[in-house]
């Protein structure tokens, strides 16, 4: 399902670039330019990354450290 119509950027490779790292929308938006046109999928695209770093919780990242460690730094500074 197309999610930011403007860059043609579906849900599954939101779901993708979760699973290869990245934590936060600016990310998102660098990795798959999501959201750098009319920008009114936003709130969907940081929903769906919501989502999937709820799914990954407790999973050991490409880096070693956990999803939970991650979310929790995620919250603590606002940003999830
Ligand atoms: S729908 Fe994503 S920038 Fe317009």
């Amino acid at each position: 399902m197309y999610v930011c119509i403007c860059k043609a950027v579906t849900d599954s490779e939101i779901s993708r670039a979760v699973a290869g790292g990245v934590t936060t929308i600016d990310d998102l938006r660098a990795c798959l330019s999501v959201g750098s046109g009319c920008g009114k999928c936003l709130d969907a695209a940081a929903a769906i990354l919501r989502k999937q770093l709820d799914d990954q919780v407790g999973r050991q990242t490409p880096d070693g450290s956990r999803w939970g460690d991650i979310r929790s730094k995620l919250v603590l500074s606002g940003a999830a």
